[in-house]
């Protein structure tokens, strides 16, 4: 059940040119949480501005109230104002949303994270029990974020940068295709980033034959299922709500050359 909260900002910090905030959220994580990969909507100004979706970087259950932690960067007005609300100011937040990987606790996963898609995979890192690798990818060293906290959670952590300056010099999908050259014993590859990107691990996995799941990025406006501002086409010509029906759907079910 997704509840409308008044969520109190306890921590927030600069990381890299990402903002972590931790979030009060009273029992939301209770009654809402299905899976890691879901995302609120939070109201983002005092106006008329839309509320914006921002993935769940980790929950946890916790008395008096449950914890939860977003991590974003500054696009525009709404997460520009987000980045400049202080620690104690309440925020009007609508979670948990969406589906969320479909994964086991007891599963070994391949977790491909690029850019602001890192911090959901580290949801699906706690969520299993240590087995999971970690392919996380970014423009630069400075988009490259949460690594300890990969490393704590996973058996291995790999790093790609676009510019060389951390990691292999390239793109994730060519980390991806190595890991599962080498070692193909996963559950499924789970990844979340850019639509490129997500096409190309996508096509990688297809070639291992290991299932995919992604977690698609669009536009949201009511976040409700009600107004075809998030919809995506789907490879059968059907098109789906990312904030209803996903964000995260089967690889195989995307249209990507949408
Ligand atoms: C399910 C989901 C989860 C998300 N999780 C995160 C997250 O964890 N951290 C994070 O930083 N961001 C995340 N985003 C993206 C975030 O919602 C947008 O950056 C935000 O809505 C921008 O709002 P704004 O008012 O600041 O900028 P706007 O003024 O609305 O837009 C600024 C620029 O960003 C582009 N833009 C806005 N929204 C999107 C989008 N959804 N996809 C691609 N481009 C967009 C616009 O076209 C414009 O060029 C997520 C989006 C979705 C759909
Ligand atoms: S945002 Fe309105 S239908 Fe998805």
């Amino acid at each position: 059940m997704k509840v409308e909260r008044k969520c109190k900002i306890v921590s927030k910090e600069q990381m890299g040119d990402a903002i972590y905030m931790t979030l009060e959220c009273g029992d939301m994580v209770r009654t809402s949480f299905k899976a890691p990969g879901q995302f609120v909507h939070v109201k983002c100004g005092e106006g008329l501005l839309l509320r914006r979706p921002i993935s769940v970087c980790s929950c946890q259950e916790d008395e008096p109230q449950d914890l939860l932690t977003i991590v974003f960067e500054v696009r525009g007005e709404g997460t520009q104002w987000l980045a400049n609300r202080p620690v104690g100011h309440s925020l009007d937040v609508l979670g948990l949303a969406g589906n969320g990987f479909t994964m086991k606790p007891e599963g070994r996963y391949l977790l491909v994270g690029g850019g602001i898609g890192i911090p959901p995979m580290l949801g699906c890192a706690q969520y299993t029990s240590g087995k999971s690798t970690a392919i996380l990818g970014g423009r630069s060293k400075d988009k490259i974020i949460l690594t300890n906290c990969f490393e704590d959670e996973c058996a291995k952590v790999l790093v790609a940068t676009d510019d060389g300056s951390l990691g292999h010099h390239g793109f994730v999908d060519a980390l991806v295709h190595q890991e599962l050259s080498e070692n193909n014993n996963y559950d499924a590859v789970l990844a979340c980033g850019p639509k490129p990107m997500l096409r190309n691990v996508a096509k990688v996995a297809e070639e291992f034959g290991i299932p995919c799941q992604v977690s698609m990025e669009e536009r949201m406006g009511c976040g409700v299922g009600a107004c075809l501002v998030c919809a995506c086409d789907m490879a059968d010509g059907s098109r789906k709500h990312v904030c209803k029906d996903g964000p995260v759907f089967d690889s195989k079910e995307v249209d990507w050359n949408a």
